[in-house]
């Protein structure tokens, strides 16, 4: 089935990136030519949504609309509706979801995290497009015991396909020693319009912030969740040494530039 909507949340506000988002928010840190939030919009139009709605704070706000609009379209999007929605204040991912309710109403939507860019060829929404059968579907990846405390983690049910399976449960973050699985999400969601009135009533969870995973728990209790393995890992653009590792790994795939980096980067190297 084809997904028409894609939500990015692009509010936060980067605190392991300090120093750089001191002043330049997050999803507007450039990764060789374009800001992260653009990676995220080109990604959910190569999925097939044709409208992204991008998840704000007031400042980030003003700046996307420079960047997507007043400048004119940008290449490839010119037929894509790109809607703001403004959160005021942050209460989290899960929050951050909610906000987009109205807009999305009551369509299946991809969510798109922006902290993270798929390397070139590793795209995982259209695997998850394939795999939706009128229940959420979820991204995965298996993890080392030292990534349990920085991702969410599912509790497995039985496996529908090789890479498809059914989602029990999850916990956000419950680091090695309470984890149910090492099946971590990976920031790539794709939901059914049911998610908010769950997202609604959640209280607070982990850190005082409404969890999108809790609300992956409460569809994966009650059968309506599946999970889809990505075959490769997506590039963590959100510390200082990952946005090093995708500078250089999109970098060297750059149409226009990748062969005269990589003599440059072999130069580099060869002369350490
Ligand atoms: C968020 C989610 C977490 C998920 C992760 C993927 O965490 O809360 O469940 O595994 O994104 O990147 P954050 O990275 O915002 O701390």
């Amino acid at each position: 089935m084809s997904i028409e909507v894609a939500v990015v949340p692009a509010a936060g506000r980067g605190t392991r990136m300090r120093p750089a988002t001191r002043v330049v928010p997050k999803a507007l840190i450039p990764v060789v030519d374009r800001p992260a939030i653009q990676y995220a919009v080109e990604e959910s139009v190569r999925g097939g949504a044709r409208e992204v709605i991008l998840i704000v704070d007031p400042g980030v706000g003003v700046l996307a609309e420079r960047h997507f609009w007043e400048e004119g379209p940008l290449p490839g999007l010119a037929d894509v509706k790109i809607t703001p929605v403004v959160q005021e204040i942050p209460h989290g991912l899960g929050d951050a979801v909610l906000t987009a309710r109205e807009v999305v109403a009551d369509r299946p939507f991809f969510c798109v995290l922006a902290d993270n860019i798929p390397p070139p060829g590793g795209d995982v929404l259209p695997g998850m497009a394939a795999a939706f059968d009128d229940t959420s579907v979820v991204c995965l990846r298996r993890l080392t015991p030292d990534f349990l405390e920085r991702y969410g983690v599912i509790v497995p049910g039985a496996w529908r396909d090789r890479d498809v399976v059914e989602v029990r449960g999850a916990v956000e973050k419950p680091g090695a020693a309470h984890a149910p699985s090492d099946l971590g999400l990976i920031g790539r969601y794709l939901f059914t319009p049911d998610v908010f009135s769950i997202l609604e009533s959640l209280p607070a969870g982990v850190g005082g912030e409404i969890q999108l995973t809790d609300a992956i728990a409460e569809l994966g209790e009650t059968g309506r969740c599946l999970g889809f393995v990505a075959g490769q890992d997506l590039l963590d653009i959100g510390n200082p040494l990952g946005l090093l590792e995708a500078s250089t790994v999109l970098g060297l795939s750059h149409e226009e530039w990748g062969a005269e980096y990589r003599t440059y980067l072999a130069d580099v190297v060869g002369e350490m």
